[in-house]
């Protein structure tokens, strides 16, 4: 620019600055030329002696390019104003620099004096056109447009296919490709990624297979995105073998390439494959450590997701909030109120880094809380959330529910209506069950009713569950049995076994004889039903009844699943499941084990169940 301006001043001296074809080349070196001052060319168009239409077009494209799109538009009234009549280039210029930010009425404006000027049969108009209506998202206009054009420019045929799958139209993207294959026009390799990855969210081996093949026939040299992009699809379609073969093949691979195939190894469930592949990725980003870990989160093992995040922790690589979400998931699901604490250390810290402290998180650490039974600090995370979604609201209501705060549940439901969030299902469960908790029968049938009538809430067999839990435990038997007969939908063992529990907690032997057995042919491999049947028979005092049950079992061989439990010491996860001896300090552990039991033998407690709250869980 500043030789430019030297070479201007020149001009301007010698008395040749005026001269169109000085003026010109001065504007065309501003407007295309990547270090060209397009306010410089301006100032010189200005003073151009009427500028012909291909400097009006140079300083639209100019405007286009730099992305001061309503200059351009206002160069273009300004031209027609002038009576200079555009030409095949003006169009595809001013509509190129087009953004979604550009009301998309003036769009329509431009496109009505296209058609009228007639402009609308050449093909880089078309194109243009395309681009400007694909920004709006509108796919209808879009497609209107297309169908009118001449579909021979391959530019036009991705702007489609890209616009269709960024719309989620995968079906639309892959049913035009089809038709794309029939004409002459070539695919870019932009078009095959966005067609792969139409085929990987409709997860059709087919179309993938075919698209492969397409490849493979027409010589296409894929890039590395397109070869992750055919990664990803045969994982998603769960074709391992295939998948690891292209990976095989790949002459350049990134750490993208690596983290498809174990996303596909976890997503069919080898784990031990997935773990062993993990630890052969060379460079490992956050994205493949979270996919990892979340990987863990997901087959509930807890603790190997946070072993591996603390190895994350110690090879420095910056977590992301999704790396944060997962390691909280875990936290909450072992209890692991110390670790927890830590990560919200890590987020805090790190805030204005790479982890955005979001609702996602935000959410994340209610819920740790809650599970943590830390109930202060799961509501000062809520009151210092910036925003909140239907998930915080859940959150908190089946958080305080669980923690049996029945009331503050139920005003956190209020509170949430009164913001009117449309409450779903889940809502419903948490406020049902918090009411559930603290035996709030009225405001448990209202909302029950409430959830169908005004919010056309089917209630599924969850709901009928807790109402049945709800009715039972108030002592409202008959009320509860009634209400299973009259469900709409086939109750299941857990409908069946809350009632049953309630039986034994109020000694309705003859009822709970009915759910029982009703119980046991539901589910007669399942020792929960026996165990709940000689609870009650146990707790009437009729023993012959209870041996007879106990023998029922035993030649059936019906086993109870085995408890398990865990707690976090100093940072570190033990877990215990019921007759397991492999803690390395299981001795001690036991010794200890009988020298509490003894003090309290001592000190009056009676380890047996006495009637009130009796479930399986204490039994044998
Ligand atoms: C997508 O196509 C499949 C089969 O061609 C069809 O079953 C499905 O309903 C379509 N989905 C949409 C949203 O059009
Ligand atoms: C297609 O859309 C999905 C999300 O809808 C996005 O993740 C993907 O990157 C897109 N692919 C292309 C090639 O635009
Ligand atoms: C996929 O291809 C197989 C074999 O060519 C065929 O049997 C099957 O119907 C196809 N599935 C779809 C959804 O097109
Ligand atoms: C993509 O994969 C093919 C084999 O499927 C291979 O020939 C090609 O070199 C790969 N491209 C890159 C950039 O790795």
């Amino acid at each position: 620019m500043d030789q430019l301006k030297q070479i201007h001043l020149q001009t301007i001296v010698t008395g040749v600055s005026l001269d169109p074809l000085v003026c010109s080349m001065i504007i065309i070196f501003c407007c295309n030329h990547h270090l060209g001052d397009i306010n410089y060319a301006r100032q010189v168009f200005d003073k151009t002696p009427q500028p012909k239409v291909f400097l009006w077009n140079t300083m639209i494209k100019g405007y286009s390019r730099t992305t001061q799109t309503q200059h351009a538009i206002s160069m273009y009234i300004q031209m027609l104003r002038t009576n200079v009549k555009p030409d095949d280039y003006t169009f595809p210029f001013l509509l190129k620099g087009f953004t979604p930010s550009i009301s998309s009425k003036i769009g329509k404006a431009i496109h009505s004096h296209v058609y009228k000027l007639r402009f609308d049969s050449n093909p880089a108009v078309q194109t243009s056109l395309i681009h400007m209506y694909s920004l709006y998202g509108n796919m209808d206009d879009t497609r209107r447009v297309f169908d009118t054009s001449l579909k021979n420019d391959p530019i036009a045929w991705n702007i489609m296919i890209t616009s269709y799958n960024r719309s989620k139209l995968f079906n639309e993207s892959k049913n035009l490709f089809d038709k794309m294959e029939k004409t002459q026009v070539k695919p870019t390799l932009i078009t095959l990624v966005s067609i792969l990855s139409a085929c990987s969210k409709l997860k059709d081996i087919n179309g993938t297979k075919h698209i492969h093949q397409y490849i493979k026939n027409n010589k296409i040299d894929p890039n590395v995105k397109l070869n992750n992009t055919l990664l990803d699809a045969y994982a998603t379609c769960h074709e391992m073998d295939t998948a690891l073969e292209v990976f095989t093949n790949m002459k350049t691979r990134d750490v993208i390439s690596w983290t498809v195939i174990l996303s596909g190894f976890l997503n069919i469930g080898k784990f031990d494959f997935a773990r062993d592949f993990f630890d052969r990725i060379p460079v490992k980003d956050s994205i493949s450590w979270t996919t990892m870990i979340n990987g863990y989160v997901s087959q509930n093992r807890f603790k190997e997701s946070l072993m591996l995040f603390k190895k994350m922790q110690d090879e420095k690589i910056e977590p992301d909030e999704f790396t944060m979400v997962s390691a909280l998931t875990a936290c909450a699901n072992m209890g692991a109120l110390e670790l927890g604490e830590w990560v919200k250390v890590c987020i805090d810290k790190n805030h204005n880094l790479k982890i955005k402290n979001d609702v996602f998180v935000g959410n994340a650490l209610i819920d740790m809380y809650f599970k943590c039974a830390e109930v202060g600090k799961a509501v000062d995370v809520f009151k210092k959330m910036v925003k909140e979604d239907k998930f915080t609201w859940t959150n908190m209501i089946v958080g305080y529910g669980m923690n049996g705060f029945g009331n503050e549940a139920i005003n956190m439901f209020n509170a949430m209506m009164k913001e009117s969030i449309k409450p779903d299902g889940v809502c419903y469960l948490g406020v049902l069950c918090a009411c559930m908790h603290s035996g709030k029968v009225d405001e448990g049938r209202k909302l029950f009713d409430d959830m169908r009538i005004h919010h056309g809430i089917e209630p599924e067999v969850e709901h009928y569950g807790c109402m049945v839990d709800l009715l039972g435990r108030s002592g409202l038997l008959s009320e509860a049995y009634e209400f299973i007969n009259a469900m709409p939908i086939r109750p299941n063992s857990v409908v069946w076994r809350a009632l049953l529990g309630a039986c034994g907690i109020y000694k309705d032997v003859d009822l709970g004889e009915i759910v029982a057995r009703k119980l046991v042919e539901l589910e007669p491999d399942n020792g929960a039903g026996y165990v709940l049947l000689c609870n009650i028979y146990g707790a009437c005092n009729r023993w012959e009844d209870l041996r007879e049950v106990r023998n029922l079992m035993m030649n059936k061989r019906v086993t109870k699943t085995p408890g398990c439990s865990c707690i976090e010491v100093y940072g570190s996860i033990h877990e215990f499941v019921v007759c397991d001896r492999s803690h390395f300090r299981c001795d001690e552990i036991y010794s200890m084990l009988e020298r509490i039991t003894q003090d309290l033998k001592v000190s009056g407690y009676t380890p047996k169940s006495n009637g009130k709250f009796l479930d399986f869980g204490e039994w044998g």
